[in-house]
């Protein structure tokens, strides 16, 4: 069975575009068809300015959602980052195998801390180098696929490079992985700013509906969408951003297809309102299955304990073959008598 890996940042609240981008294709596909993980990257969330307090609840919050969402701890493995080592472990031997130039020239990096030197300000080390974190998230558990958006496609280009160039040099150690893009899945765009993606950290928040928004909440930002000016329906991804994006909407919620569903309306409000309702139900059962969950966490809690178990023992052989492969020199073992004691003490 091909393994596969994905993982969600807990950098902000959860959005229908998370939901309808990923989130319901782990569910729904992927935990079925192959031996998959889904991991909160706490880890990542540390790259940028953050308060701990809400890393901290962003992380409950977003392994609270997935579960919601219809993973299901019986059939895949769902678990925070930061309670599996290996993933720092192997993130710094990898960073022994890639080059600073490369580094440097990830489009993502590129962008933010060019930001940030334009307001004068300076980014942490570790956001040059979490692609190899990312890396290593991925290369640990031998993962074939690696379900992402075309944004993290470059990152998951440089797993493959560092598993390639590792394997050359220190033996195979590495299952070489592949991004895939399900072509179901929708790309929601932020509805005040269509041609960008619906984010849940950036600055457009009247245009982010989040996944544990109020109905009346998800009404009012749907019908506030920016559409574009004309006045047919109709569905053109290069002209009418605005109009697209909730005619792809409507369709991820409705299962129909953008072009047949521009044909059926006459007006922009009567597709709004259409689009507002097919959120507002595709999001009810998950809301509803969080609030469950909240009132449960010591259950939550037992979900992501016996995940991070499942986790370490996949990755941890993996991490130790790296570390013999690279030249590190193995512990000696216990000695038996030792482990005797230590078992009946
Ligand atoms: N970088 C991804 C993002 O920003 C999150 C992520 C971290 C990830 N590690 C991963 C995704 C491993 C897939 C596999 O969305």
């Amino acid at each position: 069975m091909k393994r596969v890996f994905s993982g969600v940042k807990p950098t902000g609240h959860l959005t229908l575009g998370n939901y309808l981008g990923a989130l319901r294709q782990w569910a729904e596909v992927d935990q079925h068809r192959a031996d998959s993980l889904f991991c909160v990257v706490d880890l990542h969330a540390l790259t940028v300015e953050h308060d701990p307090a809400r890393v901290r609840r962003l992380s409950r919050q977003a392994a609270t959602l997935l579960l919601a969402a219809g993973l299901d701890p019986q059939l895949c493995t769902v678990f925070v980052q930061s309670h599996v080592d290996e993933h720092a472990r192997l993130s710094y031997l990898l960073e022994c195998v890639a080059t600073d130039g490369e580094m440097r020239r990830m489009i993502q990096y590129k962008e933010k801390s060019g930001r940030e030197r334009e307001r004068g300000g300076s980014v942490r080390l570790s956001l040059l180098t979490y692609p190899v974190l990312m890396a290593a998230d991925i290369l640990a558990y031998g993962a074939d696929e690696v379900p992402v958006g075309d944004d993290q496609a470059q990152h998951v280009e440089l797993t493959r490079d560092l598993a390639v160039r590792f394997n050359q040099r220190y033996g195979h150690t590495f299952v070489v992985p592949k991004a895939t893009h399900p072509a179901v899945a929708a790309r929601v765009m932020n509805l005040q700013e269509p041609t960008s993606k619906m984010g849940k950290s950036d600055a457009f928040g009247p245009g982010i509906v989040y996944l544990l928004d109020e109905p009346d909440v998800v009404r009012k930002k749907v019908m506030r969408a920016v559409t574009d000016s004309g006045l047919e329906v109709v569905y053109d991804r290069g002209e009418r951003p605005g109009l697209a994006n909730l005619l792809e909407i409507l369709a991820a919620c409705t299962g129909g297809e953008p072009e047949a569903l521009a044909g059926a309306y006459g007006s922009y409000g009567a597709l709004k309102k259409d689009t507002a309702d097919a959120v507002v139900e595709v999001l009810r059962p998950v809301q509803a299955r969080h609030r469950e969950l909240c009132a449960d966490p010591v259950h939550v809690e037992a979900v992501l304990r016996d995940g991070a178990a499942k986790a370490r023992a996949m990755a941890r052989p993996v991490v130790d073959s790296a570390y013999r492969a690279i030249g590190l020199l193995p512990p000696a073992p216990e000695p038996v008598a030792d482990r005797v004691l230590n078992a009946v003490r």
